[in-house]
């Protein structure tokens, strides 16, 4: 066996998110959010699950936060509902909603456990969505606004912040694929979508550090590992588009102040309306952020494929082992994302916002869940990590996702990825093998394993 030590002062954390944990959908004046309102609608989400009640962290929250501390967590991820802090996401201040992240952050500080706050994870307010959404400029100037207020509100208690999670995912997925709220599917919308959150991400980048100058602050960005699925010259091509489209379209602008010119090449040979992209605004996206947000799951493989427009490629299986949400299981991914980001875009610091494995999590007679395959997971990634970090990359912390099980988007409750098990019936509570595995990796700075 092989002890691997992480450098002093690393942080271990973990993570969930508001819509994905609180429940209280209707309570205390919050508005209704995009995700309420696909969730709501018949067929969109698996057995019309939403995260109406979920596990209900906003009523648990100080048990919730007492049994993070029980587990010996320091640090902890969550993101802050738009729609409880300015309900229509523009008007009035909602002093509740205001109050409610002034109890959960004090909490938190009262247990010795620090806060990492994400602004946006998804649920844009749906009176904003009704004015066109990230489609509409103005709504860069409404978050930008509501950015400010909570430097205001918590700047004084919170030291980390995250813009965005996954802007891929709530410009393409949500806009373009329709898998997602908003549920539209519209390419050109869904770019101008991408272009916005980046917009907004640079607005708030410039406000924190005028208003916190000791804060830290970045985008989360969830970027896979692009490779072909066989030695085909198409799918080398393909691959490097889809890299372009998920990575690069977001690294770029971020690291170089430009988007990627073979991607707005190929966009506009494919018909696709580009944003208007201005030079003003570009200064703005690159602004300097303090870290780079890395979640990792999993790497994608693609073959070229004219169907597909406008990127023509699809990610295909390549026989890897999967996951219960099907995902393939590369750790090695791991690793070579973070090499890639310092090779193209410098030393920069990292932080991996999230990382984790969906397992079919069974109840034993004995009520534990012994989820081995989801510690195995993570053991194989934080071998990377380490391999990663002794090779001289910047990375400096590392959020488990999730806390609890919780709602996993439209797939509902049919997917769990939590360290901690809940019962969705009871509230029940059941810390999972892999939540006592990861307190013995927290409090041992690191972890034996038979890898090299
Ligand atoms: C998101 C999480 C989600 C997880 C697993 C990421 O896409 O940030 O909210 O639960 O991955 O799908």
């Amino acid at each position: 066996m092989t002890k691997l030590t992480f450098p002093d002062h690393f942080i271990w954390g973990i993570g969930t998110s508001a819509y994905q944990s609180e429940g209280a959908w209707q309570e205390d004046g919050r508005g209704e959010s995009i995700w309420d309102r696909y969730c709501h609608i018949p067929g969109n989400t698996f057995n019309g699950e939403s995260g109406d009640i979920s596990s209900d962290f906003y009523h648990r929250y100080k048990e919730d936060i007492a049994l993070l501390k029980k587990m010996g967590i320091r640090h902890f991820r969550t993101s802050i509902a738009w729609t409880r802090i300015i309900p229509d996401g523009r008007g009035e201040i909602n002093p509740k909603g205001i109050q409610f992240y002034h109890d959960v952050i004090d909490e938190l500080l009262r247990q010795g456990i620090e806060p990492m706050i994400t602004l946006y994870m998804w649920d844009l307010p749906q009176k904003l969505q009704d004015i066109g959404g990230w489609a509409n400029r103005e709504v860069t100037d409404y978050y930008e606004r509501y950015a400010r207020l909570l430097f205001r509100e918590y700047g004084n208690k919170v030291k980390t912040w995250v813009t965005f999670d996954e802007p891929f995912c709530g410009a393409f997925i949500g806009n373009y694929l329709g898998t997602y709220a908003p549920g539209l599917r519209d390419f050109n919308t869904a770019l101008l979508v991408s272009y916005h959150m980046l917009l907004a991400h640079g607005k708030a980048v410039r406000a924190c550090h005028e208003m916190l100058p000791d804060a830290k602050i970045g985008i989360a960005l969830n970027i896979s590992d692009c490779k072909p699925a066989t030695c085909k010259p198409a799918d080398a091509e393909a691959a490097h588009r889809a890299d372009g489209y998920r990575n690069r379209w977001f690294l770029d602008p971020l690291y170089k102040g430009s988007f990627p010119q073979d991607m707005l090449d190929w966009y506009e040979a494919q018909g696709v309306i580009l944003p208007a992209i201005s030079r003003e605004d570009l200064k703005i996206i690159s602004t300097r952020q303090d870290f780079l947000g890395l979640n990792y799951y999993s790497p994608h493989f693609f073959v070229d494929d004219a169907k597909n427009w406008p990127i023509q490629c699809t990610s295909v299986k390549t026989g890897k082992p999967l996951n219960d949400i099907n995902w393939e299981i590369v750790p090695e991914a791991l690793y070579n994302i973070l090499a890639r980001i310092r090779a193209d875009y410098g030393d920069v610091e990292i932080q991996i916002t999230e990382n984790g494995s969906c397992q079919t999590d069974i109840l034993s007679h004995r009520r534990e869940i012994l989820d081995y395959c989801r510690i195995d997971y993570m053991h194989r990634h934080l071998v990377e990590l380490e391999r990663a970090i002794r090779a001289g990359i910047n990375v400096t912390a590392y959020y488990a996702f999730c806390f609890m099980d919780n709602l996993e988007w439209a797939l509902g409750y049919s997917k769990r990825f939590g360290l901690v098990y809940v019962d969705f019936e009871t509230q029940e509570r059941i810390v999972k093998a892999s939540g006592r595995w990861y307190s013995q990796v927290v409090k041992q700075n690191g972890l034996e394993t038979a890898e090299q």
